[in-house]
């Protein structure tokens, strides 16, 4: 995942940013590089790979200025390459830009700035907010007005950091989104800037954190901040503390709620380097597989526990609909003794955070056994769900700390949907044109959850009126029936309410009979082919006296007069509203949970890897 670091002071910017970089590793990156402005102007150094490359290369060809920025990569636009690597330099060389996020409307602003004549050094999205804030400099605009200016263009969920040799003493940065934070460290006589608090905290425990759509003009002696609009935000800086474990927390009070936060920058971590917009091609290259191989698959079961088996269940609807293979879900505790009908042209996937859960482990070996070619979705590296199968999709979404899984659900179901495009294309059942929007429509899933988690509030005032209840009921149908499950998961783990989550066309064969004015009903009733249904479904427990917390599709005008409270989503296009409608879910359980003052992280009875059958 992608980490920023960026120096403005007395000493040499270099081994600072080199310092920071190094503790932002284990968020994992696939090339790195580092921009200081030496007596020569503006100097880069860049590299594959591990950040020593990248030293060893400034060892050999040094690099002394007192400002910088410098950035690992994760590939989203355009191979790992020395020039697709950060940082990008504008067309003159004399801005220089590190960023995190996808610009989602990069394609239409690289056209038109080649259109004006722009030469591109790079494949990347990034290097168009170096070119735009270059052009804005040329109208005689000071560098912090063309940032702002560059900023209003971009659409999507981005951070960005800035400097130019045109104005040494200053860096510009901005968080337009969530994906990722701008912390700010306030030094003796020099200023810090990074994506997260470990690159920094050697240096100076008093930091700030930027919000959503600011921007922060930092210079050596101190930070003004803006909002977008240029309206001057005053700044609090806080002492970060010094455990390690708890400064990894950054401005969050538990890590789930860190790791809820941390999607949407997990979300374009996962979508990295495995699609090419331009092309509407989908690239799962450890998944080895070929079109022989897809042509040949007669029936994939997917297996896995918990919050796993629930992303494994959306991902049977998006892999018969796109892909038109037939999937089986079964939970992996069940997977053995069921005798499941698995043959040599069946594949078994497990999808697994901890890639160690002994059932879903057990799942694969009883796949293996019976000839089955065995695929996982994992997100700890070099787990044994990652080592026993012949092809895996790694999540990319770094450690998840919390024990109630996250980040670790929507990244799969992200995983699944670009396996379903891969599979639909290799099987040659997917039209062209359908590829192509499909795969352009990935390009909108982080700033999509990044909308919804700027409502945290709506999340905390529903969180108000349900901390105290004792049960309630989670309805969803279609593709967001495993959402009712997921939020009710989510709630019951960490709150101790009891929760259960149900097909909302389930209800009159029983579970109707439990609602009163006690038992809320939260339905996930967004703008997607089941819509009318869930419609009615709410309307029939509003009718049985329980209170509505409805999960909404923005402008929906039916659904407010019916339900107690609403929890906003953007419109998404439906197969991929899962990522997002789950995303309230979350966040208004681990509010109760966090209102009624227990254990977030480390919820009593459960563990993070379940290892025992
Ligand atoms: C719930 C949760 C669990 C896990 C399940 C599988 O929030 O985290 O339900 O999803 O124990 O764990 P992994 O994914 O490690 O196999």
């Amino acid at each position: 995942m992608c980490g920023i670091v960026g120096y403005i002071g007395p000493r040499n910017a270099t081994p600072i940013i080199l310092d920071g970089l190094k503790r932002l590793e284990y968020r994992g990156y696939d090339s790195a590089g580092i921009a200081v402005l030496t007596a020569r102007g503006v100097e880069l150094r860049r590299e594959v790979g591990k950040l020593h490359r990248l030293q060893t290369l400034v060892e050999n060809e040094p690099l002394e200025g007192n400002l910088g920025i410098g950035h690992t990569r994760w590939a989203t636009h355009g191979a790992p390459s020395r020039r697709n690597a950060h940082p990008h330099l504008s067309e003159n060389g004399k801005v220089v830009v590190v960023h995190n996020g996808i610009v989602e409307n990069f394609l239409v602003l690289r056209d038109e700035l080649a259109a004006e004549g722009a030469q591109f050094r790079s494949e990347t999205d990034s290097e168009v907010i170096a070119h735009l804030i270059e052009r804005f400099l040329s109208r005689d605009t000071g560098l912090v007005e063309a940032v702002r200016q560059t900023l209003r263009l971009l659409k999507g969920s981005n951070a960005v950091v800035v400097m130019s040799a045109l104005e040494p003493d200053k860096i510009v940065t901005a968080r337009l989104g969530n994906a990722g934070g701008i912390v700010l460290g306030f030094g003796e006589g020099e200023m810090l800037v990074a994506s997260d608090l470990p690159a920094i905290l050697e240096h100076t425990r008093r930091v700030a954190f930027l919000e959503p759509r600011q921007m922060a003009v930092v210079q050596r002696d101190g930070v003004e901040v803006f909002t977008l609009e240029g309206e001057k935000v005053a700044l609090k800086p806080t002492v970060a503390p010094w455990d390690p474990v708890a400064a990894e927390k950054g401005e969050y009070r538990h890590f789930m709620q860190k790791e809820i936060h941390e999607q949407v920058r997990g979300l374009a971590d996962t979508i990295a380097g495995r699609v090419d917009f331009e092309t509407g091609r989908v690239y799962l290259d450890t998944l080895n597989l070929t079109a022989e191989t897809a042509q040949r698959i007669r029936k994939i079961f997917i297996t896995a526990c918990g919050t796993a088996y629930h992303a494994g269940l959306v991902g049977k609807i998006l892999i018969e609909r796109i892909a038109r293979v037939p999937v089986e879900v079964m939970v992996a505790s069940e997977f053995r003794y069921a005798d499941p009908l698995v043959g040599p042209d069946d594949v078994v996937l497990a999808i697994s955070q901890s890639g160690e859960t002994a059932d879903t482990l057990a799942a694969m070996e009883e796949g293996r056994s019976k000839g089955a070619m065995l695929w996982s979705i994992v997100n700890a590296i070099g787990s044994q769900a990652m080592r026993i199968a012949d092809g895996y999709i790694s999540m990319q979404v770094g450690p998840e700390i919390g024990v109630a899984s996250t980040k670790a659900y929507t990244a799969p179901l992200v995983d699944l949907y670009m396996l379903a495009v891969l599979l639909g294309d290799l099987c040659g059942v997917l039209p062209e044109g359908e590829r192509r929007r499909l795969v352009n429509d990935l390009r909108l899933v982080p700033d999509l959850v990044g909308r919804v988690l700027e409502r945290e509030d709506e999340a905390v005032a529903v969180a108000k009126k349900l901390k105290d209840i004792d049960n309630c009921l989670y309805l969803g149908r279609g593709i967001n029936m495993p959402t009712a499950y997921e939020g009710a998961l989510k709630l019951k783990e960490i709150s101790y309410i009891h929760a259960e989550g149900y097909p909302a066309g389930e209800m009159k064969h029983g579970p109707i009979a439990l609602l009163d004015e006690d038992t809320p009903v939260i339905a996930i009733a967004i703008q997607d082919p089941w819509y009318e249904k869930m419609l009615s479904q709410v309307k029939q427990a509003k009718a049985r006296g329980a209170p509505v917390i409805a999960v909404a599709t923005d402008g929906d005008e039916l659904i407010p007069p019916v339900a107690d409270a609403v929890l906003w989503v953007p419109p998404t296009p439906w197969l991929l509203s899962p990522v997002v409608t789950v995303v309230p879910l979350q966040m208004l359980a681990y509010h109760i949970a966090a209102m009624r003052g227990l254990d977030v992280d480390q919820p009593r009875n459960l563990a993070k890897s379940v290892t025992v059958e």
